[in-house]
């Protein structure tokens, strides 16, 4: 049995409101892979995060607020996957990686948002995968793969199939300096706990379930694959 941890992003579990044919899909493989694997689910904040930082910033300025409102959002998604997994699901969202280890030796899917102030869910993802000896950390989100630019904005953009630990972190520093608004893929902190451990990450739109499993599986497929 491999242990897996999925970071999945917010936007893909509440783009405005929940995407509850995308939950069922998602969590029906799930259901279906438990029995191959231990797994390990940090879901992302998605636009509420976004609502209620910025309502906080203009009510307060405190950037350490906006986090912890940040961090509730990402709860209220882990939330969405616990009703749908029903009994698959360990049934509270641990507040601590401590807590997330622990859950997931009674076998059930153990599924954790945010935990601290000034960090991100890509960092949580990285820091538990970690803390469980994950074999493989697989990234959910919007995009298909890591490219060397924006392929919405250049249609040249060049995918990565394989990219080694060091140059992730190499990609992920360049993009950091670049003007606000760019982001990246995976925050620069998740990339160098990943890159410190040598921890196997794909990354797969989290839309193409065929992806989803392959990745899960170890198996090829249209994302990227960052190991040494
Ligand atoms: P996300 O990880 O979803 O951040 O957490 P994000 O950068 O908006 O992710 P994308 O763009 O959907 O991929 C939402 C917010 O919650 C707070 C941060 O403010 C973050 O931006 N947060 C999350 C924390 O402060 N600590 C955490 O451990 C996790």
């Amino acid at each position: 049995m491999s242990k897996i941890v999925l970071s999945i992003g917010g936007s893909l579990l509440n783009p405005g409101k929940p995407d509850l044919p995308y939950i069922r899909q998602t969590c029906s493989l799930l259901e279906k892979l438990k029995k191959l694997h231990t797994i390990a689910i940090v879901t992302g904040g998605g636009s509420s995060a976004r609502t209620y930082a910025n309502a906080i910033r203009s009510l307060s300025n405190n950037e350490f607020i906006a986090d912890e409102a940040g961090i509730s959002s990402t709860k209220q998604n882990s939330y969405l996957l616990i009703a749908c997994l029903k009994d698959s699901a360990y049934p509270k969202v641990p507040d601590t990686f401590e807590d997330a280890a622990h859950a997931l030796l009674t076998g059930k899917i153990v599924v954790m948002g945010g935990t601290i102030p000034g960090i991100t869910t890509d960092a949580d993802a990285s820091l538990l995968a970690e803390k469980i000896n994950a074999d493989r950390v697989i990234n959910l989100s919007n995009v298909d793969a890591i490219y060397d630019s924006d392929p919405r904005k250049n249609k040249n953009a060049k995918k990565f199939p394989r990219l080694s630990f060091s140059e992730l972190v190499e990609l992920a520093t360049s993009n950091d300096q670049r003007k606000a608004g760019t982001h990246f893929i995976f925050d620069l902190l998740g990339c160098k706990i990943i890159a410190r451990s040598k921890i196997e990450t794909h990354f797969v739109n989290g839309k193409n379930l065929t992806d989803v499993e392959n990745a899960i599986n170890g198996k090829k497929h249209n994302g990227t694959i960052v190991c040494d």
